[in-house]
């Protein structure tokens, strides 16, 4: 079973965002073997590299490429072809996302680039992108079966894609209401790059089948859109970083 479409940055077992088990040796409170986390990113240069940063649920650390197993994923990733027009499509229409409204837009879903996780020869997840320029927007990304891990291997599919076409980030639009995928994104690294308040009523022009209330019954209102950094501008910084020239003052005279 294959768990990846793109690129990776790193040959061997153990690839940057995947999934890991620890095998090391008993630790702490924080830590135990058995333990499953998220290769972050590699601790040291090499290749493969000997140490990588793993976020587990208590504790982020830098741990041996020894002390650490890839989980195998319960479901495939592929790119999906013409023959799963119908099955995507359907997919999508179930969740009314056939269509998607952004940014005062109408944007044919069914048509763009797609990513597809099978499980027992059914689609649990779909996730459609739009490689325009230097950027790679998710327009759409849902799942059948939530917690198992599909959507985090989707969007690291994609991820994985965009840098092999060089794209210095990854953006998409969602909605107010929706502090679920606010969440999910926020955890796996995008951040707020624009906030379009009261956008949704320009979407609504275009979809007006879109409701009043969405999730946890918030009024659906305003258009959030997060991004990814691929490649930061060197003018720009990291996020959550001040940009170089608001960097103090060398010490150097
Ligand atoms: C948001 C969404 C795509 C997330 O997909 P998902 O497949 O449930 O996501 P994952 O399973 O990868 O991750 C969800 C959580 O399950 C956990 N998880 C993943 N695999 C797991 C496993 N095998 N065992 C236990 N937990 C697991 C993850 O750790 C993650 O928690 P974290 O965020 O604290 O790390 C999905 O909820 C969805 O389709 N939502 C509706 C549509 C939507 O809002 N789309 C996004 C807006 S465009």
């Amino acid at each position: 079973m294959t768990n990846r479409v793109g690129p990776r940055r790193w040959r061997g077992d153990l690839h940057e965002g995947e999934p890991v088990e620890y095998v090391g040796p008993e630790r702490d409170e924080y830590l135990s073997p058995g333990d499953r986390g998220r290769l972050i990113t590699p601790g040291e240069v090499g290749d493969p590299p000997p140490a990588w940063v793993v976020s587990f649920e208590n504790t982020t650390e830098v741990f041996a490429s020894a002390h650490l197993r890839p989980v195998e994923l319960p479901f495939s990733l592929r790119r999906a072809d013409g023959s799963d027009r119908q099955a995507v499509g359907d997919f999508l229409e179930e969740r009314s996302t056939a269509k998607v409204a952004r940014l005062g837009e109408l944007v044919d879903a069914t048509v763009q680039e797609t990513l597809v996780a099978e499980k027992d020869g059914r689609i649990v997840g779909v996730l459609t992108y739009i490689i325009d320029d230097d950027s790679c927007e998710v327009l759409t990304l849902h799942v059948a079966e939530p917690s198992i891990g599909v959507g985090s291997a989707l969007l690291r599919e994609v991820e994985w894609l965009a840098r092999g076409e060089d794209c210095r980030r990854v953006w998409l639009i969602t909605t107010n209401d929706n502090l679920d995928a606010l969440r999910f994104y926020q955890r796996r690294n995008f951040y707020f790059a624009a906030v379009h308040v009261g956008g949704i009523a320009r979407d609504r022009k275009v979809k007006p089948g879109i409701p009043a209330i969405g999730e946890h019954g918030i009024f659906i209102m305003d258009e959030l859109e997060l991004q990814k950094t691929l490649r930061p501008d060197p003018k720009q910084g990291l996020p959550g970083m001040p940009p170089p020239e608001a960097s103090p003052p060398s010490s150097r005279r």
